[in-house]
């Protein structure tokens, strides 16, 4: 059967999605809404051969373990109806050592490479609930710009896609991203890590009860594009996620010393009158909400921060698409 290829970017939430209603399905506990970031792509080829005897995986030039994929390619199998297993090779376009997530975009390019490989062609908000089956960030990355993660209600998660926020504010936004590095132990996956803070933080009902303002502030400041609104309410958002994280027993602490050092930094870059919000995720990186005047200005400062290995800027990325 013939290869398919499809790239996706990563995103970066600036409402997080931290916490799950059902685990099976991966549906969220609340929404989450996030900036795709074209700096962080993800691409991957998928052919479905009757041929092979299982499915086969190949990552960033190395044979992986395809059991990591396995099961999302079933659920491909079973909507296309066919059972022939599959070759996929997937290549992260991410700084070397980034240690940065790549399950969003790696799902979500998975996802529209798979289904078309499988001869689907499914429209945006059903690639969306697909890729979610793979990591909930992933439905996020089917789309560009600003993206709005939904919930939903329905047990069988048919209303838990994401969609992409009608605005142009997303080119005049940059995402400057500070890779902290050294001595870094392994950090808690996030499936795990949200069941655990599900299950004994006594901070993660209040966390989940500030979700929904929350996405409405950031809704209504990208509305009126206002990038200030917007990043005070990230920073906040991320800080609220990583104390439930860190009131979970045992803790869940993704920071590093220079994770509280870039913090710092960026309260002084806003001091000195630069844009500069933070946001941090499942790890001890810090990714910073600026404006395309700022971002120079933000990268360098950040870059002189000590355990800093490396910063990049990234512009707003586009949509999961079909490569050639
Ligand atoms: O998609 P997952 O299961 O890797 O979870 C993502 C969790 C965070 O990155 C911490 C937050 C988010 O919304 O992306």
């Amino acid at each position: 059967m013939t290869a398919v290829t499809a790239r996706a970017c990563a995103n970066i939430a600036l409402v997080k999605y931290w916490g799950k209603r059902d685990a099976a399905l991966n549906l969220p506990a609340a929404g989450s809404l996030s900036l795709t970031l074209a700096a962080l792509v993800t691409e991957t080829t998928v052919s479905f051969d009757a041929a092979l005897a299982q499915d086969s995986l190949e990552l960033d030039g190395g044979a992986a373990d395809a059991s990591r994929v396995a099961p999302f390619l079933d659920l491909v199998r079973a909507a296309a109806g066919i059972s022939a297993h599959a070759r996929v090779i997937s290549a992260n376009h991410f700084p070397t050592a980034s240690g940065l997530a790549s399950s969003a975009s790696g799902y979500a390019a998975l996802a529209l490479a798979a289904t078309r490989a499988a001869g689907l062609q499914l429209e945006p908000r059903e690639l969306s609930i697909l890729a979610r089956r793979g990591s909930g960030s992933a439905a996020r990355s089917i789309f560009g710009g600003f993206v709005r993660m939904h919930a939903g209600t329905r047990a069988d998660g048919s209303d838990a896609f994401a969609t992409p926020i009608e605005t142009s504010m997303h080119e005049r936004v940059r995402m400057v991203i500070a890779i902290v590095g050294g001595g870094v132990p392994k950090t808690h996956g996030s499936r795990d890590a949200m069941e655990h803070c599900a299950a004994t933080s006594p901070l993660y009902a209040a966390w989940l009860a500030c979700v929904p303002g929350d996405l409405e502030t950031a809704e209504a400041a990208i509305a009126r594009g206002d990038v200030q609104a917007l990043g005070e309410l990230a920073e906040a958002n991320a800080l609220a996620m990583h104390a439930s994280a860190i009131a979970a027993r045992p803790a869940i602490i993704y920071w590093q010393p220079a994770t509280l050092a870039l913090l710092a930094a960026v309260r002084d870059l806003r001091a000195r009158g630069v844009a500069a919000w933070a946001t941090m995720d499942a790890g001890p990186h810090v990714k910073v909400l600026t404006t395309a005047a700022d971002a120079d200005a933000v990268s360098t400062s950040l870059r002189a921060v000590s355990g800093v290995t490396s910063t990049m800027i990234s512009t707003a990325g586009g949509a999961a698409e079909l490569v050639g």
